[in-house]
């Protein structure tokens, strides 16, 4: 494996150090040629983005149907990249669990792909509060066998991740050891509030940064047609209305507004990893890994600074109610 050029650091406390940064499967894998996946899979590792998320897109806002995890399970085997190499998390939906146990969902995900583990995963988001203590049970009966190593929750009410740290703790089981929150330069409101704030502080949890570029916007300065992330506070105008700014301030660090936004995630102390989709070996190879993470190491500081009033998410709320 090639030499990390960033700290890396665990994503779940006492656990493995995990490449910087992730790339996502929703509308990527399923959106390019069969070679250049290869090709972006293997440049992934070399550029300390060996990291994967790999998520069967099939229910709820989500019944999609998506191939992309096959897609993406194809590619991996083409690319040759060694197992050990590479970190894959997988997802759990709650839309229609415990209807659709976890276990299904996770062998059905994981022979999609043609793998035989994960290892972490993400429990998704919900419309109704879920029962925690089944909850935590459930995920650790897969922990015990042996299909995922860890857990991390996504953008959930912040009492639900306490309840499910407490829960965890009194049975002695494994909690969630990472929140998967949007976070960006304009939407700053979860990753950085009070709420999840003191966990994040006391190492509880570590930021899995997403949605990072508001789907692209923050990216390219244009609202994708395609679906893409909640938009949580109703914000997207005044975020799309910024993207001058940002590609300002890029210009002025002498990198590309994705690199500038995937370094602001990371010098943020408690991000271990910074989840982006890439849709193109391009907006890896030329834009993102190493300018970001040249920008991060060296001039974290001064990029928060650049940046500092660029939040537009003031008034949503940092307890993930909305
Ligand atoms: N926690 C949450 O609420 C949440 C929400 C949404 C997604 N997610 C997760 O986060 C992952 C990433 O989310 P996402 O892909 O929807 O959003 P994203 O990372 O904010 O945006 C990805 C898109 O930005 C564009 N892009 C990326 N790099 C670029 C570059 N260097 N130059 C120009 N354009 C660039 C590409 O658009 P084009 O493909 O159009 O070129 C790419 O598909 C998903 O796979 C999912 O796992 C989480």
């Amino acid at each position: 494996m090639p030499t990390p050029t960033y700290p890396r650091k665990p994503l779940a406390r006492g656990g493995a150090a995990v490449p910087p940064l992730a790339l996502g499967s929703w509308n990527t894998w399923d959106r390019m040629p069969s070679d250049e996946a290869v090709a972006l899979i293997r440049r992934a590792v070399e550029l300390d983005a060996g990291f994967f998320d790999v998520a069967y897109y099939n229910m709820g806002p989500h019944a999609e149907n998506s191939r992309t995890d096959i897609l993406f399970g194809e590619a991996l085997r083409a690319s040759g990249v060694a197992r050990d190499d590479i970190v894959l998390c997988g997802k759990l939906w709650l839309w229609d669990w415990p209807g659709q146990p976890f276990r299904g969902q996770l062998l059905e995900s994981l022979q999609r792909a043609g793998l035989d583990r994960f290892d972490t995963l993400v429990v998704g988001d919900y419309m109704v509060a879920p029962d925690m203590a089944r909850l935590v049970d459930d995920v650790n009966a897969l922990i015990d066998e042996g299909l995922v190593g860890s857990w991390g929750i996504n953008n959930w009410r912040i009492e639900h991740t306490r309840e499910a740290l407490d829960v965890a703790a009194r049975r002695g089981l494994a909690g969630p050891s990472f929140a998967q929150l949007k976070y960006g330069i304009a939407r700053r409101a979860m990753a950085e509030g009070d709420a999840y704030g003191p966990l994040f502080a006391d190492g509880t949890l570590t930021l899995q940064a997403s949605d990072v570029f508001e789907g692209g916007i923050l990216a390219t300065g244009r609202v994708p047609q395609r679906k893409i992330g909640a938009d949580v506070g109703g914000v997207r105008e005044q975020i799309a209305a910024l993207f001058p700014e940002v590609a300002r301030v890029a210009d002025g660090f002498g990198v590309t507004p994705a690199a500038l936004g995937i370094a602001f995630c990371l010098s943020n102390p408690a991000t271990a990893n910074v989840l982006f989709g890439a849709s193109r070996l391009a907006q890896l190879e030329q834009n993102h890994a190493a300018l970001a993470l040249a920008l991060a190491r060296d001039h974290g500081a001064e990029v928060r600074a650049a940046v500092a009033d660029c939040a537009v998410d003031r008034e949503v709320r940092a307890d993930g109610v909305w």
